[in-house]
């Protein structure tokens, strides 16, 4: 469960805990590392031998945690070893996801995103999704604003990367148009929150995952998977901040982003790349480079000639 939770006794008390089953609070100050992968799973078989299954309850990172110590539970090795397409061999043990924050698609999708030793990759495989997901709109209506807003535009941007993309196919369109048009009911369209938005956020955050699960993300994931792996960058502002600066690639989408980060007065961060070292760019255009599938989705199967290191490295030069 997300840290957030602790010490928040009416939402603890509605869990109905049984025999041995335990709460564990993760810390998700930072985006899930595989070390705290491996460690979570290695304090669990210590205590326990085996578990029958793993609930995660919480936001992108909580979700994606409760996914790779249910993997890692069955799977041998380090989690970093399964960083990439399609390397986990083993199903995990059961696990449910429970989301309390809407917008990354956690709760549907085939990875899990790690940072590990030498790169920020998830656990992308057929045994990664969810048995099973509760989706209940009331449990995200406390979420801060901004954070909600920055995470509700990791949807939003789900959806025009699948759409934009390649590797776009009936499937991911149907869910993408779907999510879309969620997106710009609740933060176009209306003039006030309310529990009807929650339930669309919740709706949007599920068909945007859906279609990005048989077509893929494009240049905003790509970029700011640098930008997390380097300077710690959450995931949600992380793709504002590199949204906001991609009207070459996505000039319909960026447009309507910037009209929804006006109407809801939210300030995407700027200048964040302000002062780093070469060194620094060179990593972070290593991490965004090794993302082949985002890339070739996003620019098509010549993308290597067209976002070159030097092209890539003006853009990281922009945020
Ligand atoms: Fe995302």
């Amino acid at each position: 469960m997300d840290h957030f939770f602790e010490g928040n006794q009416p939402f603890l008390s509605r869990i109905p805990l049984r025999g041995k089953d335990k709460i564990v609070f993760i810390d998700v100050t930072h985006e899930p590392k595989t070390t705290y992968v491996d460690r979570l799973r290695d304090e669990l078989k210590a205590e326990f031998g085996e578990v029958s299954g793993v609930i995660g309850i919480g936001g992108g990172s909580t979700l994606d945690m409760a996914k790779a110590v249910a993997l890692m539970m069955t799977n041998p090795g380090s989690s970093a070893d399964y960083q990439g397409w399609d390397l986990v061999k083993l199903p995990g043990v059961y696990k449910v996801g429970i989301p309390t924050l809407s917008g990354t698609g956690a709760e549907v999708s085939r990875t899990t995103v790690l940072t590990g030793p030498t790169r920020k990759l998830g656990m992308n495989s057929d045994y990664t999704p969810f048995d099973q997901i509760v989706l209940d709109p009331e449990l995200i209506q406390n979420a801060p604003v901004n954070q909600r807003f920055y995470t509700a535009m990791d949807c939003y941007i789900h959806c025009i990367e699948s759409l934009e993309g390649t590797f776009l196919n009936a499937f991911s369109r149907s869910y993408g148009e779907k999510a879309l048009e969620l997106c710009q009911e609740i933060y176009l369209k209306k003039d006030h929150w309310d529990a009807d938005s929650d339930e669309k956020l919740m709706m949007a955050s599920y068909a945007g995952g859906m279609s990005i699960a048989y077509s893929q993300v494009g240049v905003a994931h790509a970029v700011s998977y640098g930008l997390s792996y380097l300077l710690g960058t959450k995931h949600g502002v992380g793709n504002c901040i590199v949204f906001d600066k991609l009207e070459e690639f996505y000039p319909a989408g960026v447009k309507e982003f910037k009209q929804m980060v006006d109407k809801h007065q939210v300030d995407i961060p700027q200048h964040i790349t302000k002062g780093l070292s070469d060194a620094d760019f060179e990593t972070m255009i290593d991490v965004s480079m090794g993302l082949a599938p985002l890339w070739e989705n996003a620019l098509g199967k010549d993308w290597q000639t067209l976002m070159t290191r030097d092209r890539l490295r003006k853009l990281y030069e922009q945020l």
